[in-house]
């Protein structure tokens, strides 16, 4: 009756390298033997000596077959199966359950993704987080508009198969936890939980969530988390009457359960920077901005040739920022009339929706954190925490400074290599111009 009850406790499953590899040596075979018309299921069964049924189990990758088998596909097109090639299915409680639908799916005000460049290594490696790994709470972290809900978005569409519910939240209006949890219980239920039967309180709600957490595989994407973030305080604290959903998170992080929750955030919550170093289970991935290809497609979709040899010089500039990439290739064509050498030569980086971008992140700065950014703003070029130190002029514990550093680097406004500190290129222009304006 139970038609997500694995058939089997053992079996492999290609990786996304596995795959794509034997992809390519079938079709390389394909062009040089039948002028690249397909193999038939049959054909490459009697290749391989194994059932047709197998081998379709095999190219669609939905199910575990023995090792041995997969040895012998891969046989068949002089390929040798390597261990970053497959993987071993859990069984118990971390057993995989894969099905092609998911039984219930809620997008919610998922985004269209129907437009999406790049990205391909972030998606690979996001995709074994959640699917080989198992991974129970992810954070995709970023700055505003470089991209972090649309990535989300793409890999949940790209990943549902393995979930038996996915469900799509945002918290852009700060929902409290309390409704949140009440409206995921009831999803994940059927609708069976009636609101009068849930706990009373949110630690119970949390527990009964996890609870179907644990005996079904679900995915929660949470957007827009850092809505219910404190502004004005350090990086990753939760404003009043949200501390909750930091609860939520470290028990999601720290109770066994085999679903995952994906949240996107402009900075990391604290949980997920104390549990990240605690449990493999729980994981950030920092995005930086589009390569210069993708940069220039958005381009490209908005009427430009992608040929113009300015376009990776406007891409650096923006750090791939994709939101800042697709106001500005309007503006080109607006007010440059698409001549992008022109807009290089004479127009800042900052101006219009970028400025209200950057306003934002500004406004939510304590003001320590200020301080430090319009130092780093004057020193132009990296520096190290002890040239901070000497440049603000309050005396400041050095525990404390490294604290706000570490804020700003959360909140992607700053960047660090090797010990050195220094802003994005589009926030040192607009911080500049801010305390010109402002003094
Ligand atoms: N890989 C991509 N390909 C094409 N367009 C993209 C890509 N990533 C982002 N964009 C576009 O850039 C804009 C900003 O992206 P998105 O909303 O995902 O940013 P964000 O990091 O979630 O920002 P915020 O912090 O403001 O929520 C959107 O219009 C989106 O369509
Ligand atoms: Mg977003």
């Amino acid at each position: 009756m139970n038609r997500h009850k694995p058939k089997r406790n053992r079996g492999v499953i290609l990786t996304r390298e596995g795959w794509r590899k034997l992809q390519k040596a079938k079709l390389e075979g394909e062009l040089r033997e039948k002028s690249g018309s397909k193999y038939t299921l049959e054909e490459i069964s009697e290749r391989a000596g194994l059932t047709s049924n197998t081998v379709a189990k095999i190219l669609t990758n939905q199910e575990g077959v023995d090792k041995r088998t997969l040895v012998y596909l891969f046989m068949a097109f002089n390929l040798e199966l390597n261990p970053q090639d497959y993987f071993k299915l859990n069984t118990d409680l971390e057993r995989l359950q894969v099905s092609k639908v998911p039984k219930r799916v809620d997008w919610g005000e998922m985004v269209d993704v129907s437009v999406f460049y790049g990205r391909t290594d972030e998606l690979t490696l996001l995709e074994q987080w959640l699917i080989q790994e198992r991974c129970r709470v992810v954070a995709l972290l970023g700055m505003g508009g470089i991209g972090k809900t649309t990535l989300a978005a793409k890999l949940s569409q790209k990943v549902q198969g393995w979930f038996e519910y996915v469900i799509w939240r945002s918290l852009y209006n700060a929902p409290p936890l309390f409704d949140l949890l009440a409206n995921l219980i009831q999803f994940f239920s059927n609708e069976q939980v009636l609101e009068t039967d849930l706990p009373k309180n949110v630690d119970g709600r949390i527990s009964h969530l996890i609870e179907y957490l644990q005996q079904q595989r679900c995915l929660i994407i949470l957007d827009n988390v850092e809505t219910i973030m404190q502004t004005g305080a350090y990086a990753g604290c939760y404003r009043e009457g949200y501390e909750d959903y930091g609860l939520l998170i470290k028990r999601l992080g720290q109770v066994m359960h085999q679903s995952t929750l994906v949240l996107t955030s402009r900075e990391k919550p604290k949980d997920i920077a104390s549990l990240g170093g605690e449990t493999l289970a729980v994981r950030s991935l920092q995005l930086s901005g589009l390569e210069v290809v993708a940069g220039q497609k958005i381009f490209e979709a908005k009427g430009f040739s992608g040929s113009e040899s300015e376009l990776p010089a406007v891409v650096e500039r923006y750090a791939g920022n994709a939101l800042a990439l697709k106001i500005v290739a309007t503006t080109i064509q607006d007010v440059f009339d698409g001549n992008v050498a022109e807009f290089l030569q004479h127009y800042t980086a900052v101006f219009g929706s970028i400025r209200d971008l950057l306003d934002q992140h500004f406004s939510r700065l304590a003001n320590l954190e200020k301080d430090i950014i319009y130092w780093l703003a004057i020193n132009r070029e990296p520096v190290s925490l002890s040239e901070i130190r000497e440049d603000i002029v309050s005396p400041i514990a050095p525990q404390n400074l490294l604290e706000a550093l570490e804020s700003l680097v959360r909140r992607s406004l700053v960047e660090k290599s090797t010990a050195l500190f220094t802003l994005q290129p589009v926030v040192m222009e607009y911080v500049t111009q801010r305390s010109i304006l402002f003094g």
